[in-house]
């Protein structure tokens, strides 16, 4: 069993106060209900849609006010993103210059920052923990923004447990998370549903959800403009089942299979996580012929998969016909060398938010 998480520095700034750092049992409890309340409140239900339709036409406004000048979309598009799990945690976006935006935006790249950073924070966490909590490390700055973000979603959990329990709204992961709590007092089960999990699971949903649709994205504006002839495709496609009110509704997706395979491609061309998530082994395992000790740190090779030449023709190009059979019909992708979400039996697909960007954007043009 590799179901065990590893504590790397992207749990340090929040140590203790519960992300991504659980194990076993804990950590399944905790990611299948994430996974199922995504799946009621936000996949393909049309108020969610809506709400990530509007963000993606203020980024579209944003995009043509440069008058075609080249423009950084690091920022706009980061906001833009993380907003859209926002109204999911919150229940409603965060609006334009809304001081707890930057708040959120500060947090989860702070811990993106502390993910990616190596050196002696990654050997000592605790001691760069705590040089950080007194200010003496170049960690400080992120420490600080990653515990202002943690106070906020506190803050939030705070206001809604304020409310009377029989008004909880289950369309907001907060409310629905504290009817989980709700549910299990007093009644003697062995759960892991607490507020610091709701926490944590919140934090979890908007880092982990944020960093990876911005990239994903960035790496599809860039395919477009080195494949013009997938551009050209992929435009061709959506123009031809555009709504008269010019929208693409999500559920029409499956009419779109070219467009469907520069998603499928991109995701392999420039793994967004080359090599996933660290996990480590929770018991003595055999993964093939080998053999896993227990306590031992596993890692997804998901780069060698997608540029495995054995499977990919070519693999440094750039071509979504892999992903289609000979009459343009998709094929499954559940292929042996194809994990953009990594592997194991609960893998997240969290594809939805970028589909719904690229459809926009291609079709509010
Ligand atoms: C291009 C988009 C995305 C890619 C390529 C991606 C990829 C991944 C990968 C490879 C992992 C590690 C899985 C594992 O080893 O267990 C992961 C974990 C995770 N992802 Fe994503 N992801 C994407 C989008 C999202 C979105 C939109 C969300 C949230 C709404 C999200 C939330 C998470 C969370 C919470 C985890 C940690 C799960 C855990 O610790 O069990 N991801 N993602």
């Amino acid at each position: 069993m590799i179901a065990g998480s590893y504590r790397t520095l992207f749990c340090m700034p929040l140590d203790r106060k519960r992300f991504a750092g659980h194990n076993g049992s804990e950590w399944i409890e905790q990611r299948r209900f994430a996974m199922k309340t995504l799946k009621d409140i936000g996949i393909g239900r049309i108020a969610w849609e809506s709400s990530v339709e509007s963000e993606v036409e203020d980024f579209v406004q944003l995009l043509e006010q440069q008058g075609g000048k080249p423009y950084d979309v690091h920022d706009p598009l980061s906001t833009s993103v993380s907003n859209n799990i926002t109204s999911i945690i919150l229940g409603k976006p965060l609006l334009r210059g809304d001081p707890r935006r930057a708040i959120v935006d500060g947090g989860i790249e702070g811990a993106i920052m502390s993910f990616s950073s190596s050196s002696l924070a990654s050997l000592f966490p605790f001691l760069m923990q705590f040089l950080a909590k007194l200010g003496l490390s170049s960690h400080a700055d992120t420490f600080k923004k990653v515990s202002d973000f943690h106070n906020f979603i506190k803050s939030e959990m705070e206001r809604r447990k304020k409310i009377p329990s029989d008004e909880w709204n289950e369309e907001i992961f907060i409310d629905g998370y504290l009817k989980e709590i709700e549910k299990i007092k007093g009644k003697g089960m062995k759960t892991w549903f607490n507020e610091n999990n709701l926490t944590g699971s919140s934090q979890a949903l908007l880092i982990g959800g944020s960093d990876t649709s911005r990239t994903f994205l960035c790496w599809i504006f860039l395919a477009m403009a080195a494949y013009p002839e997938v551009q050209k495709n992929v435009q061709k496609e959506i123009d031809a089942i555009l709504g008269k009110d010019g929208k693409l509704p999500w559920s029409e997706r499956a009419k779109l299979p070219y467009t469907y395979a520069t998603l499928l491609e991109t995701n392999r061309w420039r793994s967004i996580t080359p090599l996933g998530v660290l996990h480590c082994a929770s018991e003595d395992t055999k993964i093939g012929q080998y053999d896993i000790p227990k306590g031992s740190s596993v890692l997804p090779n998901i780069y060698s998969l997608h540029n495995d030449p054995k499977y990919w023709k070519v693999p440094d190009s750039f071509r979504p016909e892999r992903f289609l059979d000979k009459n343009g019909c998709l094929i499954p992708t559940r292929l042996d060398s194809y994990a953009p979400f990594s592997l194991g039996k609960i893998v997240l697909n969290f594809s939805f938010i970028y589909e719904t960007y690229v459809g926009r954007i291609k079709s509010v043009r």
